[in-house]
């Protein structure tokens, strides 16, 4: 009875996983099918949390990034005759997009630094911007000497970062993203940070409590269109900048993204708590569980069957098969997750070339690092299931195969299924270690929300609640199973 449940089961949940593979693998297919027949399609990373040049209106319904940024990148590409397609990532994540061939240019505010241009082209600056030193109202800092002896918050690998680290005795704390910094002043955790005058203005009108200044640019300063080494299209993308220049279409667009209040979209309302701030937003957060959980069954069961095989490698009687299994379990147990997450995701374009789409990185990742955990558990499951079973099966003459199939792993998987609701539920919540990498997940629909209107307790709040509730379902279903197959024993 149990064997016809199991194979029916494993038909069932291997053809789901077809079906879901194609689908995540699908997309990037036909999209790769596109651009290969139609050489005009252009992609442009950003990084969507630095409003007013890019970020998300969530509240639209429709997943679209906006801003000053993407007006200027939809008319040049109209002017030259592309098709435009965006995608996101951390800013960090912007120079290995462009390095990876990932995108055909990068616009987010960027601004052309002597390190940078190492690693990338550059078209003429588009806008100049200054930096300010946020601070609580009254906290009276209003020059980099005013900083010395204090915390001062910058986003991690931007110029802010490189001008603040030429203040004279003040202590750096870089973070992802900019409301972040801004959360941390508020907190009083740190004192100030230096952010763009155009991103401060956003932040001071959403948020009362908060002053800024604005402070002379040192060195390297302005916005400009990164592309990766060698491109060319850096000359006919200055052609139509300069041309945006004299038509007045860029004072235009900074006149409709940077002097209404600094802020097109959002409308001040952030004080106090509530989740009638994010209100309409919510739709858009809740849809990012159906990746967040078609991710997890993804990389539970291939992860599962990865587990079953090293486990049958670690207690077999071959050295080298045991050898693998143990070393591999060394290194996938003893190195942190995130960071094998952005070496599959970005090492993969360059190592064998191809442009491995964030969600299957993800899913790769995910899988071998669960399958080194899971193959622990079964094995310690196979080793509890009394020896004197194997031997009688061995003694009426059942070979190997049908041995393990049947008799000994069945009940190993009865021990240890407590153990493997615990690992599902560890992968549920790792699950949003891939908003790194820019997948819309739960958490990373979070994030955008809050970058979007400038708020971030409730957001996070809300996802943490609805992680929570599936993490819960997930325990129940557990629970029933075992339930089940205690009476099936
Ligand atoms: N202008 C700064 C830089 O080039 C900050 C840009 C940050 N942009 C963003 N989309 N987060 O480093």
């Amino acid at each position: 009875m149990l064997t016809i449940i199991r194979k029916k089961t494993i038909v069932a949940i291997a053809l789901f996983a077809v079906v879901a593979l194609s689908i995540i693998s699908g997309n990037s297919l036909i999209e790769k099918a596109i651009a290969q027949s139609n050489n005009q399609k252009v992609v442009m990373v950003t990084s969507a949390d630095y409003p007013p040049y890019e970020f998300r209106d969530t509240a639209s319904g429709n997943n679209e990034i906006i801003g000053f940024d993407v007006d200027i990148a939809k008319y040049i590409t109209k002017e030259l005759g592309l098709e435009l397609s965006i995608t996101d990532t951390d800013f960090n994540g912007i120079i290995p997009a462009l390095q990876s061939k990932r995108a055909d240019f990068a616009m987010a505010g960027m601004t052309p630094t002597a390190e940078r241009k190492k690693n990338v082209d550059f078209s003429d600056i588009y806008y100049e911007a200054k930096n300010t030193i946020v601070s609580l109202k009254g906290s009276n800092l209003k020059t980099p000497a005013d900083l010395s002896g204090k915390e001062v918050g910058v986003q991690l690998g931007s110029t802010q970062e490189t001008a603040a680290k030429e203040f004279k005795n003040v202590k750096l704390k870089s973070l992802n993203k900019t409301s972040e910094i801004i959360q941390e002043v508020k907190a009083k955790r740190i004192e100030a940070a230096v952010i763009e005058d155009t991103i401060a203005k956003g932040f001071i009108a959403n948020n009362p409590d908060l002053e800024f200044t604005t402070i002379p640019n040192v060195g390297e300063a302005g916005s400009a269109i990164a592309f990766p080494k060698g491109s060319t299209r850096v000359a006919d993308f200055n052609r139509v900048l300069a041309q945006m220049k004299q038509s007045g279409e860029i004072d235009r667009l900074i006149k409709k993204w940077f002097e209404n209040n600094g802020n097109p979209v959002a409308t001040p309302t952030n004080s106090g708590f509530g989740f009638g701030k994010i209100a309409s937003s919510i739709p858009y957060i809740i849809d990012g569980i159906k990746i967040t959980l078609l991710f997890t069954l993804i990389s539970a069961f291939f992860g599962f069957l990865w587990g079953v095989i090293l486990s049958l490698f670690k207690i077999s009687t071959l050295k080298p098969l045991q050898w693998f299994a143990n070393a591999y379990t060394s290194v996938f147990r003893g190195t942190p997750l995130l960071l094998q997450i952005a070496l599959v995701y970005y090492a993969t374009p360059q190592i064998i070339g191809y442009n491995i789409p964030p969600l299957l990185a993800g899913v790769v990742t995910f899988t071998l690092n669960s399958g080194a955990y899971i193959s622990e558990t079964i094995r310690a499951g196979i080793l509890a299931v009394d020896k004197g079973q194997a031997e009688a099966a061995l003694s009426l003459g059942i070979p190997y195969k049908p041995m393990m199939q049947d008799i000994i792993l069945p009940q190993g998987l009865k021990n240890i299924l407590p153990a493997l609701v615990n690992e599902s539920i560890a992968l549920l919540k790792d699950s949003a270690l891939v908003s790194t990498i820019g997948v819309a997940d739960l958490l990373r629909r979070a994030q955008i929300v809050g970058a979007e209107k400038y708020i971030y307790f409730e957001p996070l709040l809300f996802a943490g609640i609805v992680y929570y509730l599936l993490v819960m379902s997930l325990t129940w279903g557990g629970y029933a199973l075992e339930r089940r197959l205690q009476r099936s024993s």
